[in-house]
């Protein structure tokens, strides 16, 4: 069987700003070649298949997180950014990682997510109220502010940190570019997040404690000797900047994705049933994350070979616009019967812990959006962030539209 450096694979140059615009062309003629595995240019191998995805990103054994390499690569081990990047729950696997993901899981069920509906339709109201009558915005800077000011108001934090922190997890988002230049930044801006979660975590501990809060569930955990002070507070962190860009981000693709779509910008208003779908949708037909990692060992899959060391980039964000499994995968289709068999969220051990959070906010995100903004138009040609790590737009230029509102018919 070859091993995957003997065969002649095509080049995926995910790399490029062309790509991040448009990566179709690219990855059809990629498909042409082979239809899962493609070269990259800053090493290693694209996954970009559906089932080649969705099996190694769920084979616990085969493939490793990526992280730990990326402090040595800075220069920044041993510094409290360094150990985050290795020491987080996303970085570790076996024991550990089950101990971290089990201090915090109770959190983030459905039924305590849910809880938090109403103040994720508070937020973004707000922001709408301060947003709505500029009449022109960039969507996706609007988007931006959304998820932290959820996550504030879920740790009981005052709002009026949030400038700080987003500008913080702005920095801590460039982690996965090895620009190395970018090592004092994120040195600088880890320190902001963790005063910010330090504090959080202090004032909890002077007040009356609940049950199902975030903070509560770690504090238990701390208190059964599950977890130390310094993982609970990475723990935060983590979950602070893994719903960041991720949640923006799939707000702004699926606000792209139907702006023109009047008929199902109106569903989406009057019913949240149909925002699921919508949303589930957008996860397939757009999704945003790009998982890295390294072969645990010498694996193979369907008939290639990858020695351990390999690094591999798994695009489940095209996954779910692979033909071999979803029927013209282009088309946007909310009523798509297979849209949720995405792996836009992962598998295996380290699959989202914040799925429930993030399909909430963004489903509550979607509906507010609709319903206070019907005429929400394309203002200008929008710009594309990096395609590797967590991809989507950098603007998204709108406008209110005067026409006269659209009328609430089903798609
Ligand atoms: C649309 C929004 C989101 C998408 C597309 C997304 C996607 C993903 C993906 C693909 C993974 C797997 C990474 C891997 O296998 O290494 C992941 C893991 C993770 N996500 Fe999300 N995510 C989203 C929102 C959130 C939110 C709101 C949170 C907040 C808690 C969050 C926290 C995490 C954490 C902590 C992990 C690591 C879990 C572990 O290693 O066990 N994500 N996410």
């Amino acid at each position: 069987m070859p091993l995957a450096d003997e065969l002649e694979l095509p080049l995926l140059p995910a790399e490029l700003p062309e790509f991040a615009a448009d990566p179709m062309p690219f990855v059809e003629a990629a498909r042409r070649a082979h239809p899962w595995l493609a070269k990259s240019n800053v090493g290693g191998y694209i996954v970009h298949g559906f089932y080649a995805a969705r099996d190694i990103i769920g084979s616990d054994e085969d493939t490793h997180p990526f992280y730990p390499g990326i402090a040595a690569w800075y220069d920044a081990e041993g510094t409290r950014w360094g150990d985050f990047m290795s020491q987080m729950m996303n970085a570790t696997v076996g024991e550990k990682h089950r101990r971290l993901r089990a201090s915090a899981q109770a959190a983030f069920t459905p039924k305590n997510i849910n809880r938090y509906r109403g103040l994720m339709r508070q937020v973004i109201s707000g922001l709408l109220d301060e947003w709505a009558p500029k009449g022109a915005f960039d969507f996706a800077e609007f988007a931006s502010w959304f998820p932290i000011s959820v996550f504030c108001g879920l740790l009981g934090v005052s709002p009026d940190v949030v400038p700080r922190i987003r500008d913080a997890l702005e920095v801590q988002g460039e982690s996965v570019s090895l620009d190395r230049a970018m090592r004092d930044p994120l040195l600088a801006a880890f320190d902001v997040l963790w005063d910010f979660v330090d504090s959080a975590v202090r004032e909890r501990e002077q007040t009356a404690r609940g049950t199902t809060g975030l903070i509560d569930t770690m504090l238990a955990a701390r208190d059964a000797g599950m977890i130390d002070d310094t993982e609970l507070r990475q723990n935060l962190i983590m979950f602070a900047a893994g719903g960041y860009d991720t949640s923006r981000n799939m707000l702004a693709m699926i606000v792209y994705n139907i702006i023109d779509k009047p008929a199902i910008w109106a569903r989406c208003a009057a019913d949240i049933a149909y925002c699921r779908r919508v949303v589930n949708e957008g996860l397939r037909h757009s999704g945003i994350s790009t998982v890295y990692r390294v072969a645990a060992r010498d694996f193979e899959y369907d008939a290639v070979q990858f020695s351990k060391g390999t690094m591999l980039i798994l695009m489940v964000s095209m996954a779910g616009r692979d033909p071999a499994y979803f029927t013209d995968p282009m088309t946007f289709d909310p009523d798509r019967a297979n849209a949720g068999q995405h792996v836009a969220f992962g598998r295996g051990q380290h699959y989202c812990i914040g799925m429930y959070l993030a399909r909430a906010q963004i489903e509550e995100g979607l509906q507010l959006v609709a319903q206070r903004l019907p005429h929400l138009r394309l203002a200008g040609t929008p710009t594309w962030r990096s395609y590797l790590g967590i991809s989507g737009l950098q603007t998204l230029p709108v406008m209110l539209d005067p026409a006269p509102a659209r009328e609430l018919t089903p798609a």
